[in-house]
């Protein structure tokens, strides 16, 4: 494992975008798993600026998003889809049909065909290149919660209350904010050539601490992540020292 800790939340961000420059760089039909939530806001952000700049293409580059709340409307402002719209896809030259995410309309009966039909196109795109990850203060990834089991490919998830007390408040009704979801499971992540995954803030510093420990539990999914061959822990001194 490679750890890059940085003095605050810009520079981390500044630097996972740089990581992700360089693999569009080297790979211009590179396929990205990428994340929502606050954390990589500032990575999509540089990365904007970086594709205004010049020189970074992402014509041919295609996008798997980690997950999506079920049920919700991709338009609904709440959705991870229109997050990815706001902050990535529709500000550098993504083409739309390169951009994917779980389909959170599909309801409960639909969802396990949604998410073998998920799997099979991150497959028949060859696997994921670089697959950026944050992390949850309970140490999920993707939506992959701390349980007895953790799953393999792409499925349906209840929510846990530390996901939903972190993620309510930004729904302008808290109880509005959907209880299930939609999510990558661990095989696609572990056959992603490369992770990075980037977390900030005290309130990360127990889920750093369970991926960097010794111990390899499901009660912290990313402890499995020290078993990945081509992983960059990317954070600020926070989430690093507590
Ligand atoms: C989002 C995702 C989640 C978040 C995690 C951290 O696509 O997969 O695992 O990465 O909940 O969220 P923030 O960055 O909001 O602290």
């Amino acid at each position: 494992m490679q750890i890059i800790v940085c003095e605050n939340y810009e520079e981390m961000s500044q630097k996972g975008a740089e990581i992700i420059t360089a693999e569009v760089k080297s790979n211009s039909k590179a396929i990205l798993g990428l994340a929502t939530g606050n954390t990589p806001i500032g990575i999509y952000r540089y990365l904007v600026e970086a594709y205004h700049k010049g020189g970074l293409d992402f014509s041919e580059v295609q996008t798997y998003n980690l997950d999506e709340y079920l049920p919700i409307d991709p338009a609904d402002e709440n959705s991870y889809a229109a997050f990815m719209h706001d902050h990535l896809w529709d500000k550098v030259n993504l083409k739309p049909e390169h951009c994917n995410i779980p389909a959170g309309n599909v309801g409960m009966e639909g969802a396990a065909a949604e998410c073998a039909a998920y799997d099979q196109r991150i497959q028949a795109a060859g696997g994921i290149d670089l697959q950026l990850l944050g992390i949850g203060r309970n140490g999920h990834i993707g939506f992959n919660e701390p349980g007895d089991a953790l799953h393999t490919g792409t499925h349906a998830v209840k929510l846990t209350d530390s996901t939903i007390a972190a993620n309510g408040p930004l729904f302008a009704n808290p109880d509005d904010m959907p209880r299930h979801a939609l999510t990558m499971g661990m095989g696609a992540i572990f056959a992603a050539k490369k992770v990075l995954l980037v977390a900030n803030g005290k309130n990360k510093h127990e889920a750093v601490k369970g991926l960097l420990g010794d111990a390899i539990t499901t009660a912290c999914p990313a402890s499995l992540l020290k078993l990945h061959q081509n992983l960059i822990l990317l954070c600020d001194k926070e989430a690093y020292h507590g």
